[in-house]
């Protein structure tokens, strides 16, 4: 694996394994990787000729009071995984690479970039899609892979790439879960053994949702209110939201029957931890 840090070598890089026509896939990620990002690692890696992955833990997306000092970093052993997982390039850059003093330029989509997180993390979004934005740019890729575990990420950055016609497919891959039903996180990492057990009230409020879902409710605030119990049992996780939306436009819907995405957000004692499921209505 080839390790770039900055723009001028990792395109003349990429721009190499193009012009011998390969396809080029792009995994962007902030590190402390687990088998969540290795599976969007290795969806790159069945469907592409060359895998460049990216690590770099992107200020903009963090807000002031948010966790970017502490942010989990291990980049040594990041690259021993990526190593293993074949990927081709890696570009790691410096904050200043990416973004050099004097930059005033921001890629915003707006409405959406409002809703879900964006509603608690105000600016979060539009951190995100400028450095997805940059990452396009700089690698040129053919193909990213984005976790369906952020799914108001994966709406809003289908709609950047939609709305400015940028020739990259956006691939999405399903969220991986611990054995007990918590979604894989980087942040999971911040969560003492009690909190770890509080944090499982995500899934199953999710679970809770779904099982509705399964025997016919197809009124989302009644799967809400269900959902909602489970968080009234488990009084040290601080719901910040439970909503059922449009996956596409992330706006609440009220009736479920042509399927929806169920997100929520919690907060676990100073850890923000997000999850979500996708109500698939089996068409009879
Ligand atoms: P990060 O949180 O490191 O996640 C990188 C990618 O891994 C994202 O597409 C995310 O959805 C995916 N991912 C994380 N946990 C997952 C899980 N349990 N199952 C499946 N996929 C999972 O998301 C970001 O970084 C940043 O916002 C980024 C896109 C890199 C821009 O800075």
């Amino acid at each position: 694996m080839n390790i770039f840090a900055t723009i001028e070598e990792v395109r003349a890089a990429c721009r190499a394994a193009k012009r011998e026509g390969k396809r080029l896939g792009l995994v962007p990620t902030m590190g402390a990787l687990h088998d969540g990002h290795l599976s969007l690692v290795r969806a790159a890696r069945a469907s592409c000729d060359v895998v460049a992955a990216s690590i770099f833990v992107n200020p903009a997306q963090f807000g002031p009071n948010e966790d970017l000092a502490k942010y989990p970093r291990s980049f040594e052993r990041d690259c021993a995984q990526l190593e293993k997982e074949k990927v081709d390039l890696l570009f790691a850059p410096a904050v200043e690479e990416v973004y050099p003093p004097g930059a005033v330029t921001w890629v915003t989509v707006e409405e959406l970039s409002e809703k879900l997180d964006g509603r608690s993390r105000p600016g979060h979004f539009r951190g995100v899609t400028t450095v997805v934005a940059k990452l396009f740019h700089i690698i040129e890729p053919d193909a990213a892979f984005f976790g369906q575990k952020d799914a108001a990420q994966v709406a809003i950055v289908r709609r950047m790439a939609r709305d400015l016609n940028l020739p990259v497919e956006i691939v999405v891959c399903p969220i991986v879960r611990e054995a007990d039903g918590l979604a894989m996180s980087s942040r999971n990492a911040y969560l003492d053994p009690r909190q770890r057990m509080q944090a499982l009230v995500l899934h199953r409020s999710l679970m809770r949702a779904q099982s509705l879902f399964d025997q016919g409710e197809r009124n989302a605030a009644k799967l809400i209110a269900a959902a909602r119990e489970e968080f009234a049992a488990e009084n040290l996780a601080r719901l910040d939201y439970f909503e059922i939306v449009n996956p596409d436009t992330l706006d609440p819907v009220e009736d479920v029957s042509d399927g929806a995405l169920v997100a929520v957000a919690a907060g676990i004692g100073t850890t923000r931890l997000i999850d979500n499921i996708l109500l698939v209505n089996s068409g009879h």
